[in-house]
């Protein structure tokens, strides 16, 4: 089997420099010191169980290259690069392109005119892409990128401000199986998600809240942001050994453990994996 392996980014230049989803607030700074270190136990406990970490460099006036879940949408050797709606994290996607490009990635930039934010917004589980648009992300970018590589996919309409990406409302945890908070997607958008995913874990709201569902899934193991007892529970009970370490300093920007993650092999529901040969080639050049 694969070493899991998993991209993230120092937050050397991470802060909450501009306002662009609910949670942002300039006047709520986040704690340079208290992040650097909530990022290196979050890189601790992720190495701890397994996997290997590669770094991108962080780069000055780039606040958010730190949620490297946003760079790409992975698939196998290809990787399809986002392209921010907000001017202000435009600038990220030349270095997401060069380091995804020297790694042995075949990028693929999102369709022409589209808004795409990567695995932020497109998650696959079991064969399915699961693809969360409106808020940031369009739909018909994700239909077109499906085309292009060959998989089908679930456009998931996101209702609330504070559920911008898919991540933070939506989770699969294997084939089948997934955690979610309802009240971020719409009627149609529950009812797809029930008929596709057998196993369909409601998250409460005020775990919700504490980004519950923006785990970082590694084997059996499903690392969150502290706070969410009920959930520990619940993934204790399906058989998975939860683990959780403090990101408020990353919640001050809207985001947790999976957005300051971006899995290289294929998650852990995804059914595609990188041949042992193809994820050698890739863990080379790292
Ligand atoms: N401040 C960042 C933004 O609003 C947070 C991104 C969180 N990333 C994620 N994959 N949900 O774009």
């Amino acid at each position: 089997m694969n070493t899991p392996h998993i991209l993230m980014c120092p937050p050397d230049h991470y802060g909450i420099e501009y306002e662009i989803n609910p949670w942002m607030s300039r006047s709520c700074q986040s704690d340079r010191e208290i992040a650097q270190r909530q990022w290196h136990d979050l890189r601790t406990l992720i190495e701890a169980s397994g996997a290997q970490v590669s770094t991108l460099d962080p780069v000055p006036g780039l606040p958010d290259l730190v949620f490297t879940a946003n760079a790409a949408l992975i698939y196998r050797r290809w990787a399809v690069l986002s392209h921010f709606r907000h001017p202000q994290r435009q600038g990220e996607e030349p270095y997401d392109a060069t380091w995804l490009e020297q790694h042995g990635f075949h990028v693929q930039h999102a369709p022409e005119g589209v808004f795409f934010e990567g695995a932020g917004d497109a998650l696959f589980c079991g064969d399915t892409l699961f693809a969360g648009y409106r808020i940031r992300s369009d739909a018909r970018g994700h239909q077109r990128i499906g085309e292009q590589l060959g998989v089908r996919v679930i456009p998931l309409e996101l209702v609330d401000g504070y559920y911008y990406h898919l991540d933070t409302c939506f989770c699969p945890l294997a084939p089948g199986r997934a955690i979610y908070y309802p009240a971020a997607f719409d009627d149609y958008g529950r009812r797809v998600l029930a008929e596709l995913i057998p196993e369909l874990v409601p998250v409460e709201e005020s775990e919700a809240r504490r980004f519950a569902c923006n785990a970082v899934v590694i084997g059996n193991v499903v690392i969150t942001n502290a706070g969410c007892p009920h959930l520990q529970q619940q993934l204790r009970s399906l058989g998975f050994e939860p683990r959780e370490t403090s990101l408020d300093e990353f919640v001050k920007s809207g985001g947790s453990a999976k957005c300051l993650t971006l899995r290289l092999d294929g998650e852990e529901a995804a059914a595609w994996k990188l041949a042992p040969d193809e994820q050698r080639d890739v863990v080379a050049r790292a």
